[in-house]
C-alpha cells in the first residue's frame, strides 16, 4: 500500500503522537483525524464527527480510509475494530471481545491464569463475602482495590487505610455487583508496547510513566505527568523474563483467537527486587504519554509497523530502534486532575511551533482548542506536553524543559522531576 489515507481516532497526546509519525511517513498521503484536537489540526484535517459506527463507517467510505488507527480505548470496547472487519478496512486495534482485556480486569485476571503469565493474586468480592476476612488475609501491605469497569484510572485503590479500602469495597460492590483485592505488587513500574497481529509480535523499547500529580510521586493519580524513554529498569535480563514469562504466551493466547489481536497491547508492568516482571494491567491501545516518548524512537517507518499490524503482515515487518533517549513533560491545568480549570489562554506556543515537528524538542497537544481569533487555549486537564529526543536522557531532558518554560498558561503546573529513576 503506497499513498495511503490514514484516519486516527481520538483527541489526546497520543493521536498528535501518532499523526505526526504518520506525517513523517512517505507512505501516507493524506491523514484525517476525528475529532483530533488543534495539534493534529497542524498535520492532518479535523472532522467534527462523533466517535461511533455509524458516523465513522461513511465517513471512512467516503474518504477512502485504507487504514484506521483507534487511539484510546472505548471505541474498541464498542467494536469498532469489528465494524471495519466488517467493512473490509484495515484497522489497528482489537476486535470488542479481545479489547476486553482492558474493559474489565476479571477478565484480564482469568486470561492471565489461563495462559501461565505472572500477576498479583487476587480474591473476588461480592454482597455474600466475608470483606474483614479478605482484609486480613491481605493485611501487611497496602490494600490494593479495584473495580471491573472503565472507569479511566479512577477505578483502582492502592491504600493502607483499612477503612478507606472497606468503604471503596462496598461502593464498587453496590454499584458494580462486585469487586476485585489483590496483593500489592512491590517494585518499580514500566511500560511496554508490543505491537502484534496473528503472524508476529514486536516489542518497543520499554518507558516509565509518571502517575502522581506532583514532584516526588506526591499529590493524585493522573493519567500520566510525563514519561521517558527507554526505561533502564527493563534491562536486557528484564526484557528477556518480560517476552519468555509474558509477551509470548499472551501472543500464542491472542494470535488464536478467531480474529487475531491487531495492534498494541499496553503491559503494565511491575518489576521486583530480584528483577521478576508481573503484570499490573493490561490496556489495547498505546499509552497516553508513553505514546509521545515511544513512537520518535522508532526508524521503522510508523505507517508501515501499524499497516502492517492491521493486516496480519507483521512478520515482514522488521523493527528498528534508535539509540537516543526522549522525554515528554505535561503541562496540566490548574486544579488537574481533581477539578482542572479549563479556557485559559495559553502564550509562548507559537515560537514553540515554528519549532516542531521533530527538532530538538516538539510539542505535543492534548487539551489544547483554539478560541474566536485563533488563540490556543487549555481546554482541558492535561493540555499538552514538550517531548525532545536526544543522546541520553540528561539533555533530553534540558530540551524539554527548555521548551516548557516558554510556554505560559495561568496556574498551569508540570513536575520538574521526569526521568528522576533513570538518574545519577
Ligand atoms: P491499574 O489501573 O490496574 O493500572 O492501577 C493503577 C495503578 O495502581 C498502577 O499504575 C499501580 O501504580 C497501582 N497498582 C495497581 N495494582 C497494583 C498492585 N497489585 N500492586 C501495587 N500497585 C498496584
Ligand atoms: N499512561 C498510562 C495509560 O495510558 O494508561
Amino acid at each position: 500500500m503506497e499513498a495511503a489515507s490514514v484516519l486516527v481516532v481520538g483527541s489526546g497526546g497520543r493521536e498528535h503522537a501518532l499523526c505526526l509519525a504518520l506525517h513523517e511517513s512517505t507512505r501516507v498521503s493524506a491523514l484525517h483525524c476525528v475529532p483530533g484536537n488543534a495539534g493534529t489540526a497542524l498535520l492532518a484535517t479535523n472532522h467534527d464527527v462523533t466517535v461511533t459506527e455509524s458516523e465513522l463507517m461513511p465517513l471512512m467510505h467516503s474518504l477512502g480510509i485504507d487504514l484506521v488507527v483507534v487511539g484510546p480505548e472505548a471505541p474498541l470496547c464498542a467494536g469498532l475494530a469489528d465494524a471495519c472487519a466488517a467493512a473490509d478496512i484495515p484497522c489497528f486495534g482489537p476486535v470488542a471481545a479481545l479489547a476486553h482485556l482492558e474493559g474489565s480486569k476479571l477478565h484480564a485476571k482469568e486470561t492471565m491464569q489461563a495462559a501461565g503469565v505472572p500477576t498479583a493474586d487476587y480474591v473476588r468480592l461480592d454482597a455474600s463475602s466475608d470483606v474483614d476476612a479478605a482484609l486480613d488475609a491481605y493485611a501487611g501491605q497496602p490494600w490494593v482495590v479495584k473495580r471491573d469497569v472503565l472507569a479511566g484510572g479512577k477505578g483502582v485503590v492502592v491504600t493502607s487505610d483499612r477503612e478507606e479500602a472497606k468503604a471503596f469495597i462496598h461502593a464498587s460492590v453496590a454499584t458494580d455487583g462486585f469487586v476485585l483485592l489483590e496483593a500489592f505488587l512491590p517494585g518499580e513500574e514500566a511500560s511496554m508496547l508490543v505491537v502484534m497481529d496473528g503472524t508476529a509480535f514486536r516489542t518497543l523499547p520499554a518507558s516509565q510513566d509518571h502517575k502522581r500529580a506532583y514532584d516526588g510521586d506526591q499529590g493524585l493519580n493522573t493519567g500520566g505527568m510525563g514519561a521517558y524513554c527507554p526505561a533502564p529498569v527493563v534491562s536486557p535480563a528484564v526484557h528477556a523474563r518480560i517476552v519468555d514469562r509474558i509477551v509470548e504466551p499472551m501472543h500464542r493466547h491472542l494470535a488464536s483467537q478467531p480474529v487475531p489481536y491487531r495492534g498494541v497491547l499496553f503491559i503494565g508492568l511491575m518489576i521486583d527486587a530480584d528483577g521478576d516482571p508481573y503484570v499490573v494491567e493490561f490496556n489495547v491501545r498505546f499509552g497516553d504519554p508513553e505514546c509521545q516518548v515511544t513512537l520518535p524512537l522508532l526508524k521503522t517507518d510508523v505507517f508501515s509497523l501499524l499497516y502492517g499490524a492491521a493486516t496480519d503482515e507483521l512478520h515482514d515487518v522488521e523493527l528498528n530502534v534508535s539509540e537516543e533517549t526522549a522525554v515528554t513533560v505535561v503541562l496540566a491545568s490548574e486544579g488537574y486532575p481533581a477539578s482542572p480549570i479549563k479556557g485559559r489562554p495559553l502564550t509562548g506556543l507559537d515560537a514553540c511551533l515554528a519549532r516542531s515537528a521533530y527538532g530538538a524538542a516538539w510539542v505535543n497537544f492534548a487539551g489544547v482548542g483554539r478560541g474566536e481569533d485563533g488563540e490556543y487555549l487549555a481546554t482541558g486537564g492535561r493540555v499538552l506536553s514538550t517531548t525532545a529526543q536526544a543522546v541520553d536522557l540528561q539533555s533530553a531532558r534540558t530540551n524539554a524543559y527548555e521548551m516548557m518554560d516558554q510556554i505560559t498558561l495561568e496556574g498551569g503546573h508540570f513536575r520538574t522531576d521526569i526521568g528522576h529513576r533513570a538518574l545519577p
